[in-house]
């Protein structure tokens, strides 16, 4: 692990070039070999800012507050509405993602060919980082909420800068960072350039990526599952049963690399409608990105609105979010990129009787009859994923039962990290 990530470090510094998003900063500039900084300092860097509440405008939130270390770098109960920070109107619409096991999406791409998992067909759009994909590398992703207003709202390269150049960590961030002679907090473009670079670097500590839960350990031999788990396992694997495997795959790859439990690839499940956000003002920007909407602006439409190049015409993009990890799903509260479903067993749940008893998920119209897949405008709909398990057994019951969906349930809750099996971790989650 260590190796793995000294080696993209290496790769990263040799003067990689950070993609212009969000105001601009210039790649940092690269350096001659022996005078890079080295990933202990860049970690320690990140972990400093991720955990600093005095980078954002309103001094009350920080990285950690939304991506808490207790809840494997995802939300809490302590989480607090940050998005309320300065304005009651301006509500995330996204539930927030652990960022444990996010460092292994790989970039996006929109034809996804590989020998091991598709044999050669195209599986269609996978990863990128956030629910649409948005962002390719952590350094692209950490100017979103550095910058977005509803987040850490900092106004623009020179004003974040000042508040690095303000943090007790600021003489380690100078001496690792100034060019020779030269010194770094004179160029702001450069400051947000190396903190961007820092988190990433960061995100892939060991903490990150801890492959120890007691799923983890029964792979290795070293610890057993109990009947339930293992009866969900079976169920989770069967084709014509839970079929979960296809998109978040538990067995290890013919290399040897542990199960991640997503393919990272972009799917319509037809999440329902969240209750509490204001009803939809008619969609207008095709190009804008949802994170730029004020609350209730627009449809959440996942692909086709991430802004990237030829997504934005075609409605089979819309819709479609990025399959997360299961990995930890127990710690969360909250389900789907709109954390719609407040419980893990509703979510699973929601695979088996979505199609055979709609009106358990969905809201109803004005005649009375369900509004299937309610999240979604009409163009959409003929591109939500129908396979089992949504698709219901031949007689037209579903594919998992209750007894089924409870031991699914004891399967995943295999999934939690072993530092994350404590009470303390447990009793995590905010609805959102
Ligand atoms: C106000 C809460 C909040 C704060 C503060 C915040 N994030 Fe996030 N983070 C989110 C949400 C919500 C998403 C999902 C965004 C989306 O899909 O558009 C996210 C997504 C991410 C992702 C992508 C994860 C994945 O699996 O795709 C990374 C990485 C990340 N955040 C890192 C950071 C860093 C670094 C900071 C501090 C500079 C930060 N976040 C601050 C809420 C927050
Ligand atoms: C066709 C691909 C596909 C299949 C099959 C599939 N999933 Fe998913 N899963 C997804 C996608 C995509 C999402 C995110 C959808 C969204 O947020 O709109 C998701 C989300 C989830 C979530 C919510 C996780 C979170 O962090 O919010 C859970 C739990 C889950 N899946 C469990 C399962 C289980 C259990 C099965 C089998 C019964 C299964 N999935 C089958 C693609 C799939």
């Amino acid at each position: 692990m260590r190796r793995a990530q000294a080696t993209a470090v290496a790769t990263l510094l040799a003067g990689a070039a950070l993609a212009a998003a969000g105001p601009g900063p210039a790649a940092p500039q690269p350096r001659a070999y022996g005078d890079r900084p080295s990933v202990a300092a860049l970690t320690a860097l990140g972990r400093a800012m991720f955990d600093d509440p005095a980078l954002s405008a309103s001094g009350r939130v920080s990285c950690a507050s939304c991506h808490d270390p207790v809840a494997a770098f995802g939300p809490t109960a302590r989480t607090p509405s940050p998005f309320r920070d300065d304005d009651p109107d301006h509500d995330g619409t996204r539930a927030i993602p652990s960022l444990r096991y996010a460092q292994f999406a790989g970039r996006f791409t929109e034809h996804t060919i590989d020998d091991e998992e598709t044999h050669g067909a195209d599986g269609g759009p996978t990863g990128g980082l956030t629910w649409d994909g948005r962002a390719d590398t952590a350094r692209e992703q950490a100017l979103m909420p550095l910058f977005d207003a509803r987040e850490m709202a900092n106004a623009d390269a020179a004003s974040l800068a000042r508040r690095v150049a303000a943090a007790p960590y600021a003489a380690q961030f100078r001496a690792a960072f100034s060019p020779p002679g030269g010194d770094v907090f004179a160029d702001p473009s450069q400051v947000v350039g190396w903190m961007a670079l820092a988190f990433e670097v960061f995100e892939q500590a060991p903490e990150f990526a801890p492959f120890d839960s007691r799923y983890d350990r029964w792979l290795a031999g070293r610890a057993t599952l109990g009947e339930a788990a293992l009866r969900g396992l079976a169920l989770y694997r069967d084709p014509a049963k839970g079929n979960c495997d296809t998109c978040h795959p538990s067995r290890r790859s013919t290399s040897g690399r542990a199960p991640l439990f997503t393919d990272a690839g972009f799917i319509a499940l037809a999440a329902p409608r969240r209750t509490d956000l204001p009803p939809l003002a008619p969609s207008s920007s095709a190009s804008q990105p949802i994170a730029s909407l004020a609350r209730g602006a627009q449809d959440d439409l996942g692909l086709c609105r991430s802004g990237r190049p030829g997504l934005s015409e075609d409605p089979s993009f819309c819709g479609r979010f990025r399959t997360p990890t299961l990995r930890n799903v127990a710690l969360r509260a909250s389900f789907f990129h709109n954390g719609s479903l407040h419980s893990l067993r509703d979510a699973v749940a929601f695979y088996a009787t979505r199609d055979t008893d709609p009106a358990r998920w969905y809201a109803r119209d004005a005649d009375g009859g369900v509004h299937r897949y309610d999240d979604l405008p009409a163009d959409a709909v003929p591109f939500v994923d129908r396979e089992i398990p949504f698709a219901p057994r031949p007689d037209g019951r579903p594919r998992l039962d209750e007894r089924d969906i409870d031991d699914i349930v004891a399967f995943l809750r295999t999934l939690t990290d072993a530092d994350m099996e404590t009470p303390a971790a447990g009793a995590a989650g905010v609805a959102r």
